[in-house]
């Protein structure tokens, strides 16, 4: 159907196939679901594509999952990317050129792991020097430029348990909450120095009782109007907030900082 639709409406387009990532277990948001052919699909896709509807596939593309946490899961994908070149080369289809290897990074040590392995995947299996490489790293760049600073609305100690409310909550900027990937670090700023480190919940501020942004984490005691800071919230944050419950999101402001190097 794909082709097809491509076929009809942008016939002169280049077109990268995108395979399914090897595993799913290797990132913390697996993108492979919904995208991405499998191996027992390729030969057809391809023989389809430009052999009978005559379009120009000139590569292959996959992503990982985004927060890739095992480096190896590219190695893999890199393999299975070179039998989908062999494939091309032995159905007779003009050779392919492009090899692009999705997002999944962090700005983290973990980058440099990643690099390293992917630098010598695609040496171990596309010695070609012709062959061009691209990615679309999408959370590497905004992840760790925005901090997101909230309040506490509400508070409610129930024997040992403290919850807290704050202005921001799952339709909001911690929306991937609700898929595994949250804040990475989160520090507290209250009026009152507190020593009592409690095990405690935040809710965020909707009728949804899904709509908890953290869960028996400990903290130190907060009264209302104290802050919660949380790091590292530049992707997939507030781009995806919600009106939900008349909360919106557009309303919160963002504040920009930036410091003179001379
Ligand atoms: C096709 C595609 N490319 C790139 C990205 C960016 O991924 P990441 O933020 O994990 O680097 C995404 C994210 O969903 C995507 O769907």
């Amino acid at each position: 159907l794909e082709v097809d639709k491509i076929k009809k409406w942008h016939p002169q387009c280049r077109l990268l196939l995108r395979i399914k990532a090897p595993s799913d277990s290797g990132s913390l948001r697996p993108l492979g679901k919904k995208f991405g052919a499998l191996p027992e699909e390729i030969e057809s896709l391809l023989h389809y594509a430009c052999n009978v509807a005559g379009l120009k596939v000139v590569g292959v593309s996959f992503h990982v999952g985004s927060i890739a946490q095992d480096p190896t899961i590219y190695r893999e994908a890199i393999a299975n990317a070179r039998a989908v070149f062999d494939v091309a080369d032995y159905l007779g289809i003009p050779k392919m050129q492009i090899l692009n290897i999705g997002g999944g990074f962090r700005s983290t040590p973990l980058f440099e792991e990643i690099a390293s392995v992917v630098n010598e995947a695609v040496q171990d299996f596309f010695p070609d020097p012709n062959l061009k490489i691209i990615a679309e790293p999408g959370r590497f760049f905004p992840e760790t430029a925005f901090t997101l600073v909230t309040h506490v609305i509400g508070k409610r100690v129930r024997g040992e348990k403290i919850e807290y409310w704050i202005d921001e909550g799952i339709y909001g900027s911690f929306r991937p909450t609700l898929y595994n990937s949250c804040f990475v670090g989160i520090k507290t700023i209250s009026m009152k120095e507190s020593c009592e480190i409690g095990e405690s919940t935040i809710y965020g501020p909707s009728c949804d009782s899904l709509d908890a942004v953290a869960v028996d984490i400990k903290l130190p005691e907060l009264e209302l109007d104290d802050l919660i800071v949380f790091y590292d919230m530049g992707a997939y944050s507030k781009c995806a907030g919600t009106k939900f419950n008349g909360f919106d999101m557009l309303s919160t402001p963002t504040y920009i900082v930036s410091t003179n190097s001379t």
